[in-house]
């Protein structure tokens, strides 16, 4: 899409719902702090809090043109390959620019859409319908499965993938990110601490709120499994993440060395962790200043996950 970013950006899901409550004001905090460590990419979507999410980053965002805002649109209605039409589409973004308060989308990505959109040329051809509008400068297309990713890769139009990428999560690199990078299609890695798991601050007694995916969705009950702790149960990644841990290089956090471990991938454009607090979003941004971790932390991580982690997740998606 022709922009460039910082390889660290901000996942805005918290600032929204689902993760327990978060104030405006925290929100605004949260999206000041990650601006002030040199953040230049905030990802958000149109179902986040119903518009929330768009709406505290759009009066974030006035006079901070360095900013570039990627939302998505398309989980509101059913989901449905016939909901996906130009005037949905066109319905959507006027709904996302006025919350954003722009007159053009940096970048929309369609949300996890049923795996056949992703293969219907109607789709792609009104995607570039609203480029030309100009109601969007690019679009994108947030996966849960590597072939819808490569399905997206093969299309022209294809500005960028959203894709889980994590320590806990390394199908992708197999074929996605080999084939983004031919086809220059920019690589968003998202859940990049698996829900926080690869914070490495949780234990057997941890609990979450209620109203938190962490609590409720621990089994898919409400949008793909996948999304909730990478798809890894709670207790298999708390073993996995005690492994990890003697790999952590001295002065970085567990989150850090996470998020280090995925700007190592070649082909993967930005981050977005996602923060709830301004401490968070410094420490993310800060990981971009970590050296490249050693091979022998990346045979480390690759062990770990092919003994613990593949069984439950490498044929899921
Ligand atoms: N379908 C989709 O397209 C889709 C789905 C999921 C996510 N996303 C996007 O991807 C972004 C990132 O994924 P995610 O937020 O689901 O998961 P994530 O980034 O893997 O985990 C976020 C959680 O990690 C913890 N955390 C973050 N920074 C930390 C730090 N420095 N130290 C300690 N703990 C830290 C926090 O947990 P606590 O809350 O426990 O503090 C936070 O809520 C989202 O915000 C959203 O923009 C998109």
């Amino acid at each position: 899409m022709g922009r460039t970013v910082g390889v660290i950006g901000l996942g805005a899901w918290q600032l929204g719902a689902d993760w327990g409550e978060v104030s405006e004001s925290d929100a605004h905090a949260t999206l000041q702090a990650a601006v002030d460590s040199g953040v230049t990419f905030i990802d958000t979507a149109d179902v986040y809090g119903d518009g929330r999410s768009e709406q505290i980053i759009g009066s974030f965002i006035k006079d901070k043109p360095q900013l570039t805002v990627a939302t998505k649109m398309g989980r509101r209605v059913a989901q449905e390959p016939g909901n996906y039409t130009l005037d949905n589409f066109r319905a959507w973004t006027d709904r996302s620019r006025a919350n954003l308060g722009v007159d053009t989308l940096d970048l929309v990505q369609l949300h996890c859409p049923p795996t056949p959109v992703f293969s219907t040329d109607a789709v792609y051809d009104a995607l570039d319908t609203l480029v030309q509008e100009k109601r969007i400068k690019a679009y994108g297309v947030s996966v849960e499965k590597v072939d819808e990713a490569l399905a997206a890769i093969a299309r022209p139009g294809t500005a960028s993938v959203q894709i889980i990428l994590n320590a806990f999560r390394l199908k992708p690199l197999e074929r996605v990110l080999p084939a983004a990078a031919e086809a220059g299609v920019g690589i968003i890695a998202r859940v990049p601490l698996a829900s926080g798991l690869l914070s490495g601050k949780y234990d057997e007694s941890t609990t979450f709120a209620a109203n938190d995916h962490r609590n409720y969705n621990r089994h898919g009950e409400s949008f793909d499994v996948g999304e909730t702790f990478s798809g890894v149960d709670f207790a298999t990644g708390l073993e996995a993440v005690s492994r990890l841990r003697p790999f952590v290089p001295e002065g970085a956090t567990m989150a850090q060395f996470a998020l280090r471990w995925i700007i190592d991938q070649p082909a993967v454009t930005v981050v977005i962790p996602g923060a709830r607090n301004q401490s968070q979003a410094h420490a993310n941004a800060a990981a971009a200043e970590l050296a490249p971790l050693s091979a022998e932390t990346h045979e480390a991580v690759t062990a770990v996950y092919d003994e613990l982690i593949r069984p439950q997740v490498h044929d899921r998606w």
